[in-house]
Order: structure tokens, then C-alpha cells, then sequence
């Protein structure tokens, strides 16, 4: 006996079972919240131990202070689980610099490892489980054949322990995996890389920050170099394109059956950030066609991938059927809609098709494959940022007259009939 008439063997047994019962919680959630199936939780397996560690300490105080009054209780069961829930995303963040959940979003929430509502959520969970869950279980385990519960622990711990140490290799490699996608990717073939984006596909369900852990610690390096030798041709560029336009009619011809296109003609009726998306994917078309140029990469390729970047018909701030579904994420589904709408009108290479793909990186995981893609993205993002300031400036302008006395206000100009 370890504790209160509980064996090793039948503690074993009942450590796995609440682990069990752990991840069916957090797989529905989880699947629910995310449209498709989760297995949640860093083992391969179906359990997830933090639930069986939370079970054994509320079984314990239980057992300590059963006497005491309930509202007492369940302050000590909340701020045991809490700190349970705290201590195991610390110990995670500390040591493999992942995040297994987080609470950043909610109300009252303590470096996103803990907040109120999930911890009011745990406690009444543990009354449900200490009073009505536990009983039967207990009464359950108890009552199997000695012999049996023996094999059924021993094998329970073999696994664990093996599915332990693999879950941990696989997290440990995969922060080497994806420097080695970084460096290497130039060099990697298409199903190479999908390949690897593939094998840690279970590790991007399972931990809802994983992009963002990309995003943060990966990305920086080859965004940094990226952004560095982008903003040192930058000023050459500009200074290139500034005054005379003697490219224009190369321009102009490299686009034609694109830009008098019927179909993509209807862009211009779709506001972007501060015009048309027409005159947004122009003027992206242009200086990424003249940047190309002067690296001397593929010019045509980047003029016609960029033209149709956004090649989305529907109000991206306002949006339904039959498009893009309301709860689709637009930032994320255009660049896939884009690429639809221009295959059906216009024959694609594969540097266009890249970079309509992958124009929003680092927003789609995998990162575009030609130096024409990521001086579409880059230039995208440097005229959408222009673009909107020059509209916040517009509406903060006229807001100022707006607030400005109206001595001071521009007169209208009167007509004169
Ligand atoms: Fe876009
Ligand atoms: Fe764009």
C-alpha cells in the first residue's frame, strides 16, 4: 500500500486512466476549437500526464483535509492546480522553449501559463472528479484480479516510458530540423521539404504555438538577412525608379493580357488599404518588376505573380459566401483563393504560382521558394504599410479640420450661380 489503501500497481493503473481521461478532454476541446482532430498533448499517446499528476494531488488533499468546509477546499484544490498548471508550463517553456498552451488572451491570466477562468474551470472539475469520478473508478481498479492489475501496470509503465523518451527526442529534434530547413532550403527539394514540414505536423496541432515559436526564434534569423539585403537595395531601387520610368512599356507588355482582362479588371471595385485592390497589385507588380530587374533575377515572372497576388473578388473586411466563409481567416485563405482565380484565367509558372502561394509569409508556415517570391512579399508589405499610412494620415487630416474651430476651418469654395 503507497496511500490510503491504494497499491503501486492500482496507482499506476489509476495515473493512466486520469491521464486518459485528461486527453479525451483536451482533444474534443481542441478539435472542436480547431474544425478537425487533435491528438493532444506531447506524448504519441492518448494520455496526458499533467491530468494524472492533477488527479494524484487532489486525491492526496482529499485525504488530508476531507474535514475540511467545502468553500475552504476548493480555494486549496484551485490554487494546487493552479500552481500545477503554472509550474508544468514553466518547467516546458524552460526547458524545450515551447509553449504547450497559452492563456495570453484570456482575462486575468499570469504570463499565459495560468488564467482565472481555466483555473475556476479545473476546480470545479475536481469536486465533479474527487465526489462522483474517483469513487467509481477506485471501486473499479479495486475490485480486478491481483495478477492482472500487476501485467496491466508493468505494461503501462514499459510504454509510457517508452512513448516518454521518444516524444521528448522528436521535440528536441525538431527545433535542429527546422534550422537545417532554413539553412539548407535553397537547396532542398519541394518534397524534401514537405517531407519535413510533414514529419513535425502533429507537433503544429498539438501545441497552438508553434508558428508563433517559428515565427519568434527560427524565422528572425533568415527574416533578418532577408530584411538587411532588401533594405540595402532598397534606396538604390527607388533612386532607380524615381523620374523617368524608361521600363514602363516592357512593363506594360509583360502584363497586357493580364491587366485588360475582363475578370481582373473587377479588382478595381474592390477596395484595398487605401484604393483599389487593382491599383494595390500595379503598383506592387511595378516595383517588384523593378527590383527584379535590377538584382537581374526573373522580372516577368515577379511582374505577373505579383499582379495576381491578390486576385480575391470579395470585401476582405467584410466577407461571405461563396468566396471566403465568414470564419475562414482571410490573411491566411486569399493567398490560396488568388491562386485559384489565376489558374483559371492565366497560365501560371511555378515562380508565379510561388508567389501568389506564399506571398503572406511568414503568415503561411512554409516559406517561398525563389528570391522573386520574397521580393514580391517584401515589396507587398512595404507598399501595404505606405499604403495605410497614407490613409491613417488622410483620416487623422481630416479629422483635425474636423475638430479645428470654425474660423480656422478651409473655406468651400462657393459656387457662384
Ligand atoms: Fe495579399
Ligand atoms: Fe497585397
Amino acid at each position: 500500500m503507497i496511500f490510503d489503501g491504494i497499491s503501486i500497481f492500482e496507482a499506476i493503473v489509476l495515473f493512466a486512466i486520469y491521464s486518459f481521461m485528461g486527453w479525451i478532454i483536451e482533444a474534443v476541446y481542441r478539435s472542436i476549437s480547431q474544425r478537425q482532430f487533435i491528438n493532444a498533448g506531447f506524448l504519441y499517446g492518448p494520455f496526458i500526464p499533467i491530468y494524472g499528476f492533477g488527479a494524484a494531488f487532489i486525491i492526496i488533499l482529499e485525504f488530508l483535509i476531507h474535514h475540511w468546509p467545502l468553500p475552504t477546499k476548493l480555494i486549496v484544490y484551485g490554487i494546487v492546480l493552479t500552481l500545477t498548471e503554472y509550474f508544468t508550463g514553466f518547467i516546458f517553456e524552460k526547458v524545450f522553449k515551447l509553449n504547450l498552451w497559452d492563456y495570453s488572451d484570456s482575462r486575468f491570466n499570469i504570463h499565459g501559463r495560468v488564467s482565472l477562468l481555466f483555473s475556476l474551470c479545473w476546480t470545479a472539475l475536481a469536486l465533479i472528479f474527487i465526489t462522483f469520478i474517483h469513487p467509481a473508478v477506485l471501486r473499479h481498479v479495486q475490485s480486478q484480479d491481483g495478477p492482472f492489475l500487476h501485467i496491466v501496470s508493468i505494461a503501462l509503465v514499459i510504454y509510457g516510458a517508452t512513448d516518454f523518451v521518444f516524444s521528448i527526442a522528436t521535440i528536441t529534434s525538431f527545433r535542429k530540423k527546422i534550422a537545417y530547413l532554413y539553412s539548407e532550403y535553397f537547396n532542398l527539394s519541394d518534397a524534401e521539404i514537405e517531407n519535413i514540414f510533414n514529419s513535425f505536423r502533429r507537433l503544429r496541432s498539438a501545441y497552438p504555438n508553434l508558428r508563433r515559436y517559428i515565427d519568434n526564434n527560427i524565422d528572425m534569423e533568415i527574416k533578418s538577412r532577408i530584411s538587411t539585403f532588401l533594405k540595402s537595395i532598397l534606396s538604390k531601387i527607388r533612386l532607380n525608379m524615381e523620374g523617368r520610368k524608361p521600363f514602363e512599356n516592357e512593363f506594360y507588355d509583360m502584363i497586357k493580357d493580364i491587366y485588360m482582362h475582363d475578370e481582373f479588371l473587377k479588382l478595381k471595385l474592390h477596395y484595398h488599404h487605401n484604393s483599389s485592390i487593382y491599383d494595390h497589385v500595379m503598383d506592387v507588380s511595378y516595383f517588384s518588376y523593378r527590383a527584379c530587374k535590377f538584382l537581374k533575377l526573373d522580372s516577368r515572372s515577379a511582374a505577373r505573380g505579383a499582379l495576381l497576388h491578390d486576385f480575391f473578388l470579395y470585401d476582405w473586411r467584410n466577407h461571405t459566401v461563396p468566396d471566403l466563409p465568414e470564419e475562414k481567416n482571410h490573411g491566411i485563405e486569399h493567398p490560396k483563393i488568388a491562386l485559384a482565380n489565376a489558374k483559371k484565367h492565366f497560365i501560371l509558372n511555378a515562380i508565379e504560382k510561388d508567389i501568389i502561394r506564399k506571398h503572406m509569409w511568414p503568415l503561411t508556415l512554409v516559406p517561398p521558394k525563389y528570391k522573386e517570391s520574397f521580393i514580391v512579399s517584401f515589396a507587398d508589405k512595404y507598399l501595404a504599410s505606405k499604403e495605410f499610412v497614407t490613409k491613417f494620415k488622410r483620416n487623422k487630416d481630416n479629422h483635425r479640420v474636423k475638430k479645428l474651430p470654425k474660423a480656422h476651418q478651409p473655406r468651400k469654395k462657393r459656387r457662384d450661380n
